[in-house]
């Protein structure tokens, strides 16, 4: 049965098109269309290869996934072996090169170099043969490798048929397969949260996902290819330099380095790999050296090869990233927002040529995940200025008295209890404002504009004042005397004055500010002034259990918890009861009488334009005991529904939620 000419016809044309928006994305990063249309595209050719599946071709878009597992890999034989590299690890080792180099070529003036990044993945070759990729191979022994093909397939920046038609018969390109980086921390972030351990690095990653028999699990592994290299090409080489025929495949639809160019003799060298060291920590794939090649194909064959390297390439190796140390101790270190840190102390460690004796952990979790133990010998990873990470532990290495960690429960600073959010994974000291090592911070917030507003007293200052010892409390800063604020630099006695005279009428305070002024976790300006409204004075806050928290319009059961733990804390009621002894006093707010509650526990949400500002609204409604709430739920009790309401008028109506217009409210408020 023959497939009419009109249907091969457009299916050909979809695997054309295809194949170009493939290589326009993954090759140039550069797609002429969005995503959904190049899906449509898809689905038309798969439609018509279902219905015809004589129309399948093994180069056709469709065919890059879904291969069969297999049992294990086919050998290959490199036609020309694949070789490896000399590597110089110094500036004086790259200078011996460039002179061998020019020695042995007779050469007097500077030789050219085509520069790249040394990827850190795998190196791999293709075989395509009248522009149909054939055969996918692993380095192996640089003789024999592994037949991965299947595998290979799928990974979109491979063509599995080449663009255009001047390319040779027998063309084998070889590259570095790799994982980028952003994949590699989602591959990650997926296997952690199905309680999986993930890969140590992309390299292994990449390896991992390369090597499996089954091509359906590699096709998921978000893999990517530079070429930088050839195998066998049949007839005639592609250009007269290394650069020109690296840039020739992209014609073809394969990738290169977009960091691959030309230098000028040793100096160029040196500025590249300078160049290319700043740039290492912003690139989205992991280098380990850059890899400079005599650019002239005549100059690489009059040098030609000894054993396993060419004479004419030489890899200057990054100075590793990574060393193997022990784990002394785990402290924690309290931040100043009080999330408890574990800090690891190590045997000291030079890496990358700096000195490494701390690293952070993050938290609790990451350190079970990670499987560390205090005394474990682990690998310490330091990159650029980032801060020093123990990357994983060698639990086979562990000495009989490694022993694991156990986050503590009390702060290690004030003594407060350590507390871990639900959703969270950083504990937390709940000293707030008066743990020690939260006192920076809390001070400038206690004497800001909004908090206590304490004239003159900058973030500048409160540093000078806690660094001097003068200030450990919030109450402390009610006792600076004259005498010592005078002795301080930049500080004269007009300045020392002022700030006495600001701290004392700051004295005179509302008490939703001072709620405000404690710092106390999520508790901004509007829940401190709704805590003041419904308590009236800070004994009942200060005795409130969480419950009865929960009755405050704006608080929550998060709210609620933090409120209730900080004032539970022994601590936190000293020097409260010090800034009352210091003088600061309000005026208390009248309570409103259970009576005149008539709106108690109801739940309002107002929407719609109505003839009086919607927050003169809302606090009427927070009067009569009301929540009010910025979107409809089952929860809602009542929607004022003002004019042009909108999706929240929809929404109560599907809920069955009461609505109001503008009279029905003002008969609410009425009675
Ligand atoms: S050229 C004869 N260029 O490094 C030339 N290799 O240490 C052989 N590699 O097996 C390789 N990036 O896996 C070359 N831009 C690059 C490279 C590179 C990474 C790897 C490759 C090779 C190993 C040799």
């Amino acid at each position: 049965m023959s497939i009419p000419a009109e249907i091969s016809q457009r299916a050909a044309e979809l695997r054309e098109q295809l194949d170009l928006h493939n290589y326009r994305y993954y090759v140039l990063d550069d797609p002429l269309i969005p995503d959904s249309d190049y899906d449509r595209l898809m689905r038309e050719l798969q439609s018509l290869e279902q219905q015809h599946p004589e129309l399948i071709v093994p180069d056709s878009p469709t065919q890059r996934v879904g291969a069969e597992p297999l049992g294990s890999f086919g050998e290959v034989r490199h036609r020309v072996p694949m070789l490896s590299l000399d590597n110089a690890f110094s500036d004086a080792e790259m200078v011996d090169f460039d002179r061998r180099v020019r020695e042995r070529l007779g050469a007097h003036d500077p030789i050219r170099y085509a520069a790249e990044p040394k990827l850190d993945g795998l190196a791999i070759s293709l075989r395509y043969e009248s522009g149909l990729l054939v055969q996918a191979a692993t380095r192996g022994d640089g003789s024999r490798g592994e037949d991965v093909t299947q595998n290979v397939r799928t990974i979109p920046s491979v063509p599995l048929r080449l663009l255009g038609d001047d390319w040779p018969a027998v063309l084998e390109v070889r590259g570095e397969i790799y994982m980028p980086l952003a994949g590699f921390e989602r591959l990650n972030q997926r296997a952690w949260s199905n309680g999986e351990k993930g890969f140590a690095n992309p390299r292994n990653a990449a390896a991992g996902s390369l090597r499996q028999l089954d091509p359906r699990i590699t096709a998921q592994r978000p893999l990517a290819m530079y070429c930088y290299g050839f195998g066998e090409i049949a007839d005639s080489p592609l250009a007269e330099t290394q650069s020109e025929s690296i840039r020739r495949l992209t014609r073809w639809g394969l990738r290169i380095s977009p960091e691959m160019r030309t230098v000028e003799g040793i100096d160029g060298c040196l500025g590249y790999y300078r160049e290319i060291g700043e740039k290492r920590d912003r690139l989205d794939y992991e280098i380990d050296g850059v890899v400079f090649k005599v650019d002239s194909l005549a100059q690489q064959r009059q040098l030609g090869f000894v054993s396993r390297a060419p004479r004419w390439a030489i890899a200057r190796k990054f100075p590793a990233q990574e060393e193997m140390t022990r784990l002394l101790a785990i402290d924690i270190q309290v931040g100043r927002t009080g999330a408890l840190t574990p800090v690891a102390r190590l045997q000291p460690v030079t890496v990358a040529g700096v000195t490494v004796t701390n690293a952070t952990l993050h938290n609790e979790d990451e350190i079970r995940r990670k499987d560390i133990w205090i005394g474990d010998s682990v690998i310490v990873r330091r990159a650029g200025d980032v801060i020093p990470q123990v990357v994983r532990s060698l639990p086979e290495r562990r000495p009989a008295d490694a022993h694991p960690f156990t986050m503590p429960q009390q702060c290690p600073v004030c003594g407060a209890d350590a507390i871990r959010d639900a959703d969270e994974a950083a504990v937390r000291c709940s000293g707030g404002l008066f743990c020690p090592a939260q006192r920076r911070q809390a001070i400038r917030h206690f004497a800001s504009r909004r908090a206590m507003d304490i004239e003159g007293l900058g973030d500048k200052l409160v540093d000078q004042l806690v660094t001097l010892g003068m200030v450990e409390t919030p109450a402390d800063l009610f006792g600076l005397q004259l005498a010592a604020l005078e002795g301080m630099e930049r500080m004269g006695r007009k300045s020392a004055e002022n700030l006495l005279n600001a701290l004392e009428k700051s004295k005179q305070t509302s008490l939703g500010r001072f709620l405000f002024a404690l710092g106390i976790r999520e508790v901004g300006e509007t829940t401190a002034q709704s805590l003041a409204n419904y308590f009236g004075e800070l004994e009942p806050v200060m005795q409130a259990d969480v419950e009865a928290l929960q009755r405050v319009p704006d608080v929550g059961p998060v709210v609620a918890e933090h409120v209730f733990t900080f004032f539970r804390q022994a601590h936190n009621q000293e020097v409260i009861r010090a800034l009352i002894d210091a003088g600061l006093r309000w005026e208390p707010i009248a309570v409103p009488d259970a009576a005149s509650q008539t709106l108690a526990g109801k739940v309002f949400v107002i929407t719609g334009t109505l003839s009086r500002p919607r927050e003169e609204i809302k606090q009427q409604l927070i009067a009569l005991g009301a929540k009010v709430s910025g979107s409809v739920s089952k929860k809602t009790d009542y929607l004022i529904a003002g004019a042009e309401a909108g999706s929240k008028l929809t929404k109560a109506e599907t809920l069955g939620v009461a609505v109001l217009d503008e009279a029905g409210l003002n008969r609410l408020l009425e009675v």
